[in-house]
């Protein structure tokens, strides 16, 4: 007899097939080959920037004093561990990161996620209904995929050189815009060092966001929260950029949040996401979520992020700045010198480890010759190398899958690209860049 298969909601079916971008990338991962393959695709963090010792060192340290790491290894409390919370302030306060003091880290709560910040992202679509998020074009693919897939409709607004552009999103929130829809805005989502851009929002522009926020809550009478994502915040390595603020600093009304990870300055795997914002009902749903999905982020984890943060965090950010400010400066090099004539813009470098490049002409796309080369699957036995041994294969990020499919951008994003300078090593990188300047002359022909 013929069943019929399971019932599934509908985020279960949205998610029943693959994100384009995670098919893209298991296909490729499917084959990869360390020595062979360069994959500037990926947003891994640079392994060598991942402190091996001082983890170690970290772990036992947790484990020989059960006075101050109480029950390391058992169930924590759903808020986070006290010992993180408080050296997650402690380190926001002595390094004045985002302009932070005490006195408004006291009136704000600090959680744990269960997860990392994703948990944390993931947390917040299902506390809050569906209805519009506004982010910025192009926007971080993989959070806005889920949003949708969660039922949220994602506006975005295109960014210029200083982040999301607020004169536009005044646009779209004003009258011809979304009109009477401007009632459905559950919440804006800001990616402070954008994913896949690498732009740097501006300190103007933060506290324009919060006072368009502000006067929109006003506007329709109930609290529309901001979520700074501030991912890349602590990797800002270009000397140029000025010390950039927190949103929290312009708050008036208790609705900005901030989320924060330390997979990007300690080691993903730590897996520790953590959110600063107003106590309300809201705050307790995010905990008891935490809770729903796995009681507390693990333990040991948390008090070994604690122990870090307490004892070693600013040489190790100074450490793993220094790596990315010098691979940042090389690979611009490499940008230049083979693809300096066929591209109309490059942004990022400055903080994080990615460049957004725009070609002139050539398209990028998964269909593209500059893709097909790049994955060797032109059908030429002469460029792709025989089956058994393909030659060298690149793999990027294609803008197509980065802008919003129905916003502004959705032309031009099928001739741009993410170049990750954070996995490989810099002569990788190189190698990567030259068989793109390859891939052009191809996709010329
Ligand atoms: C913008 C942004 N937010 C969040 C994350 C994920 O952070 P976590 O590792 O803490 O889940 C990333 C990781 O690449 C990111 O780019």
């Amino acid at each position: 007899m013929n069943l019929a298969d399971f019932v599934l909601s509908e985020y279960g079916t949205a998610s029943s097939i693959p994100a384009p971008i995670n098919r893209m990338m298991a296909a490729f991962a499917a084959d990869f080959r360390q020595d062979k393959d360069i994959n500037v695709g990926v947003g891994y963090v640079n392994e060598r920037t991942i402190p091996r010792n001082l983890i170690s060192e970290a772990m036992q340290a947790v484990i020989a004093h059960p006075e101050k790491y109480k029950v390391a290894l058992n169930y924590g409390g759903s808020q986070g561990s006290p010992n993180l919370i408080d050296s997650i302030k402690k380190f926001h306060v002595e390094n004045s990161i985002g302009g932070l003091t005490q006195e408004i880290l006291d009136r704000n709560e600090i959680i744990i996620g269960p997860n990392g910040a994703t948990s944390l992202l993931e947390g917040i679509a299902h506390v809050l209904p569906p209805g519009i998020v506004i982010t910025s074009d192009p926007m971080y693919y993989i959070y806005c995929d889920f949003l949708e897939r969660q039922g949220f409709e994602v506006v975005t607004v295109p960014e210029d050189d200083n982040g999301i552009r607020t004169d536009v999103l005044r646009e779209k929130l004003g009258g011809s815009g979304l009109g009477t829809r401007k009632n459905d805005v559950r919440f804006f989502y800001i990616v402070t060092i954008n994913n896949p851009t690498g732009t740097i929002l501006s300190n103007e522009r933060r506290a324009e966001l919060v006072q368009i926020a502000t006067e929109l809550s006003i506007n329709v009478g109930r609290k529309i929260p901001v979520f700074f994502d501030k991912a890349y915040e602590n990797l800002v390595h270009d000397p140029t950029v000025p010390p950039l603020q927190s949103g929290l600093l312009h708050d008036d009304y208790g609705i900005v949040y901030e989320i924060g990870t330390l997979s990007k300055i300690l080691a993903p795997a730590l897996r520790i996401g953590y959110m600063i914002g107003n106590d309300c009902p809201f705050l307790r749903a995010m905990i008891q979520k935490t809770s729903d999905v796995g009681f507390s982020a693990p333990l040991i984890t948390q008090e070994i992020a604690s122990y870090l943060l307490d004892h070693h965090v600013q040489r190790q950010i100074d450490t793993v700045n220094q790596g990315y400010r010098q691979k940042a400066r090389a690979v611009k090099g490499f940008i230049e010198a083979h693809l300096g004539d066929v591209i109309s813009s490059c942004s990022g470098g400055k903080a994080g480890f990615y460049f957004y490049l725009t070609f002139d002409g050539i398209q990028t796309t998964e269909d593209s010759a500059f893709f097909k080369y790049l994955s060797r699957t032109t059908g030429d036995v002469a460029i792709d190398g025989p089956d058994t041994d393909k030659n060298p294969r690149v793999i990027y990020l294609p803008g197509e899958f980065c802008v919003h499919p129905h916003g502004d951008l959705v032309e031009i994003g099928k001739r741009q690209l993410r170049l990750s300078y954070g996995f490989e090593e810099v002569e990788r990188i190189r190698e990567a860049i030259e068989l793109m300047s390859e891939a052009v002359d191809y996709a010329k022909r």
